[in-house]
C-alpha cells in the first residue's frame, strides 16, 4: 500500500510511501488521500490531518506512467477522476491540514501545499512546479494563488521556467510556515498538529471556513479551468514527447514545436 493511514492522539496521518517510485502520486493513492481525508472530516475524534512523505522525497508529484495510461477525463468527465476527487477533498477538509515537507516536493507535491494550513519544510528540501517543461500547465489553482503569493515575475521563475526554489523561499513568500532539520520535521509538524487537541474543535472549524472562504470560488473556477486545459495537453505532442524524454532518462527536444 502506498499510503499509510493512521489515527493517533487525535491526529490522521497520511503517509506517501512508495520511494521506490519516489513517492509519486498514482490514481490509487488519490483515491486513498482522498477518502482519508472525508474519513477525518467525519471523524469527531479527530482534531487535525498530517501529511507527511518519507525521507528525503516528499513526492514526486503525479506518476508520469499515469499521465500517459490513466489520464484525467476531459470536460465533465475530469471533475470525476481521482486527481480532482483528491483536490476537492483538501480544499473541503474541515479540520486542519498540517504538512511535514520531508524532501523534494514536485509539481503537485507543491500545488497541494498551497491549499494546506500549516506547513513545515525539510532544510533539504525542493519545490518545483515543473508543468511547463513537461509540456503541461499549472495545475491546482497554482496559476492564481502562486502569483498572489509572490507577485507575477516570481511566479513566472516557478511556473513558466519551472525553477526550483529551497524552504528558506517557501518560508519567506508564504508558502511555508518554518524550516526543520530533515530529522525533525515529522516530529514538529506532529506536535502542531497535536496542539489543536486542546483547542475549540468548532471554532477552529469555523475559523478555518472563513478564512478559505473569501477566495474559494475563485480557486474552484481556476482549477476547473487549469484542468480542462491540463486533460488536453496531456494528450498534446510536446507533452508526449516530456514523458517519452522521461522514461528514456534523456531531455526532451521541443525544436520542432511552434
Ligand atoms: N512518475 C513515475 N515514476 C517516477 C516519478 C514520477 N513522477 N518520479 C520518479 N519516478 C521513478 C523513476 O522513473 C525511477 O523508476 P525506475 O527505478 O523504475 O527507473 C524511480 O522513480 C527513481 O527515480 P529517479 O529519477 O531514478 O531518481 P532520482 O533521485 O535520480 O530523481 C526525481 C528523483 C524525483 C528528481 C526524478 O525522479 C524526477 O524528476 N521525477 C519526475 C518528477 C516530475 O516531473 N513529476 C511530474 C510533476 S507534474
Amino acid at each position: 500500500m502506498s499510503i499509510r493511514t493512521a489515527i493517533l492522539d487525535g491526529v490522521a496521518t497520511i503517509e506517501i510511501a512508495r520511494p521506490e517510485k519516489k513517492n509519486a502520486l498514482t490514481v490509487a493513492m488519490y483515491e486513498a488521500m482522498a477518502e482519508a481525508l472525508h474519513a477525518a472530516s467525519a471523524d469527531g475524534a479527530v482534531r487535525a490531518v498530517l501529511i507527511t512523505g518519507q525521507p528525503g522525497i516528499f513526492t514526486s508529484g503525479n506518476d508520469i506512467e499515469d499521465f500517459v495510461s490513466r489520464p484525467p477525463g476531459q470536460g465533465s468527465d475530469s471533475a470525476d477522476s481521482p486527481v480532482f476527487r483528491f483536490m476537492r477533498a483538501l480544499l473541503d477538509c474541515e479540520k486542519p491540514v498540517v504538512v511535514a515537507v520531508t524532501g523534494a516536493a514536485i509539481g503537485i507535491g507543491t500545488t497541494m501545499l498551497l491549499h494546506c494550513d500549516l506547513v513545515y519544510v525539510s532544510d533539504e528540501a525542493r519545490l518545483v512546479m515543473p508543468f511547463v517543461g513537461l509540456g503541461l500547465v499549472p495545475e491546482f489553482a497554482s496559476s492564481l494563488v502562486v502569483p498572489q503569493l509572490m507577485g507575477h515575475a516570481k511566479a513566472a521563475e516557478k511556473l513558466l521556467l519551472g525553477d526550483p526554489f529551497g524552504p528558506d523561499e517557501a518560508v519567506a513568500c508564504g508558502i511555508a510556515n518554518a524550516v526543520l532539520p530533515a530529522g525533525e520535521v515529522v516530529a514538529h509538524a506532529r506536535r502542531v498538529a497535536e496542539r489543536f487537541n486542546a483547542l475549540p474543535p468548532g471554532a477552529v472549524r469555523e475559523a478555518k471556513q472563513l478564512m478559505r472562504a473569501p477566495h474559494r470560488e475563485a480557486v474552484l473556477k481556476a482549477i476547473r479551468t487549469e484542468g480542462e486545459i491540463f486533460s488536453r495537453r496531456l494528450r498534446s505532442p510536446e507533452a508526449i514527447e516530456a514523458f517519452q524524454a522521461f522514461f528514456q532518462k534523456r531531455r526532451p527536444d521541443f525544436s520542432r514545436f511552434q
